[in-house]
């Protein structure tokens, strides 16, 4: 299995795409790192540690990371995501306490004490903790194999701002340190993540699965049906994270340099294709929806 660290701020959807990695044989997790986005990072902190018991796996550490975004204020998305973050969804609580709070730092432990290039980066929310990584440890940084990090819209219109996607313009200080890094980056943006879409009927199979995994992203689904609107379905975010690291040949991907907007207004965290100079990162830009659903529900399942 591939030994990854999964950078998250469950987050219903960063829920399922952990269901998804625990239940994945592919996937050796080594810790998960929190990052305050979706909610507080107390919040996404206990959540981590509710959906790890959830799947009986209190021998993960998790590890706190960054409360804010590195120079600015952070959103509130309750209306989204509800009060504890998961939408009100029961969870056990944490099985241990969190096992630090200096996400950047561990996760740079981690990469020191694994192959050069074998450890990978499965990145759900704000990319605070990996711009300290990269600002306090830069030359362990270059240890990482592959960040794949959900964020950003390239021909899509955003969900935060007109052009701007949420993870990005949580932190766009820290979106810019990551995809300016030069370390091997996949985005994968809205223009991918809105056609992985759940209707009823996909909540209906995976209840029929009858897993604990696959009745608690029923559960999550149904919640994100009742604090969002959006018609017949759902975009399922963060889990595409999971499904391209599992089966990257089900998205097509273009190298891209990419410039991140840090300015103040309303495209803050937006991104520009171009930009000379700059290092190019994989982006995904396409996806077979339905194949990719179908191993979301397989995993899970
Ligand atoms: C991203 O924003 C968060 O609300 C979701 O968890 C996902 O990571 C989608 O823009
Ligand atoms: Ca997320």
């Amino acid at each position: 299995p591939r030994p990854v660290i999964i950078d998250t701020d469950p987050g219903i959807d960063d829920a399922i795409a952990i269901l998804a990695a625990l239940a994945a044989p592919a996937f050796d997790i080594r810790g998960v790192t929190t990052v305050a986005g979706n909610i507080g990072i107390e919040t996404t902190t206990r959540n981590a540690g509710r959906i790890l018991a959830l799947a009986g796996r209190g021998d993960i550490p998790v590890i706190a990371g960054a409360a804010a975004p590195l120079a600015r204020k952070g959103f509130d998305t309750a209306d989204i995501h509800g009060r504890d973050g998961l939408g009100g969804v029961p969870f056990p609580e944490p099985l241990a306490p969190p096992a630090g709070a200096d996400a950047a730092g561990w996760i740079a432990d981690t990469l020191d004490a694994t192959a050069p290039g074998t450890l990978d980066i499965l990145a759900l929310g704000p990319l605070t903790n990996l711009a300290l990584l990269l600002r306090d440890r830069p030359d362990t940084a270059q240890r990482v194999g592959r960040i794949i990090a959900m964020g950003g819209a390239i021909d899509e219109p955003g969900n935060i701002g007109p052009r701007s996607e949420f993870n990005l313009a949580a932190d766009p200080e820290a979106a810019a340190a990551v995809l300016g890094s030069g370390l091997p980056v996949t985005l994968i943006p809205l223009d991918v993540t809105r056609r992985v879409r759940a209707a009823r009927a996909y909540v209906a199979s995976l209840r029929a699965a009858s897993t604990t995994a696959a009745t608690a992203s029923a559960n999550l689904i149904e919640a994100y049906f009742t604090t969002t609107t959006g018609g017949a379905s759902r975009p399922l975010h963060d889990p595409c994270v999971m499904l391209f690291a599992l089966r990257p040949e089900l998205f097509d991907c273009e190298d891209l340099t990419l410039s991140v907007d840090i300015g103040d207004g309303p495209d803050a965290g937006a991104l520009t294709p171009g930009g000379a100079g700059a290092p190019s990162v994989e982006v995904a830009l396409g996806v077979d929806a339905d194949q990719a659903l179908a191993l979301l529900a397989d995993v899970l399942g």
